[in-house]
């Protein structure tokens, strides 16, 4: 069988001369975040609100995993998932995460450093609502990352949940909602031939954003 590194060495790909330049660059992270999310949505990226979340552990272990960004409320990013959830506690106990965005089709990477909480009710309550039925029951039903039997166990809970929540509103429980996290580091990486990447990071300093370009 052939050796791992050699079938990763005939991946290489080089990404292009598509160039961010800094006179381009909005003068607000938010806004360049948004005409790069636009881009990627624009040039049907595949899944281009996932997002990679780490938070930390009470013994200090990082932890990622991939959530989707929902919504810009007065400028932090929010998503959705369950307060009882490892990352909520870890989040409850350590509120600084990093989170990064992908879109391998146009070689961007965007990072970001901040401090997360949970969203209002209302931010929580609207996405709810606005979720498919099935989505509202799977969410009542699942202490998520528990261990569970099978999968038996949720199918025959929301089946259940059907009956009981027929042509009756499906009310938000307490313990599924948003997170909001507002960013004080922003960084944007433009994948560029020969490696010779373009990056730039804003740095929050004294209410200000600070751009500044960095070694590929
Ligand atoms: C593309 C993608 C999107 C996801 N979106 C969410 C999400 O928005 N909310 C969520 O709770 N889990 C989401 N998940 C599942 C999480 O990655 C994770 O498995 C789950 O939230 C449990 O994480 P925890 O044990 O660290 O709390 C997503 C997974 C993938 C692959």
């Amino acid at each position: 069988m052939e050796k791992i590194s050699s079938t990763l060495a005939s991946l290489r790909k080089e990404y292009g001369n598509k160039e961010l330049d800094v006179n381009e660059l909005s003068e607000n992270p938010i806004n360049q975040f948004k005409k790069w999310l636009d881009e990627a949505i624009k040039i049907e990226a595949n899944e281009p609100n996932a997002m990679a979340i780490s938070t930390v552990t009470d013994e200090n272990k990082p932890r990622s995993r991939y959530v989707l960004f929902k919504d810009l409320v007065e400028e932090e990013i929010i998503f959705h998932s369950h307060y009882e959830s490892p990352k909520a506690k870890e989040i409850f106990n350590n509120p600084n995460v990093s989170g990064v965005f992908y879109w391998p089709e146009i070689h961007r990477q965007i990072r970001f450093e901040g401090v997360c909480k949970k969203a209002s009710p209302e931010v929580s309550d609207d996405y709810f609502n606005s979720r498919p039925r099935g989505g509202q029951l799977s969410a009542i039903v699942s202490n998520q990352s528990q261990k569970i039997q099978g999968r038996d166990e949720i199918e025959e809970k929301i089946a259940e949940l059907e009956i009981k929540y027929k042509n009756k509103e499906i009310k938000r429980p307490d313990n599924w909602g948003g997170f909001s996290i507002k960013i004080v580091y922003w960084e944007f990486w433009q994948g560029r031939d020969n490696r010779t990447h373009d990056r730039f990071s804003y740095s929050l300093l004294d209410n200000e954003w600070k751009i500044e370009r960095l070694s590929p």
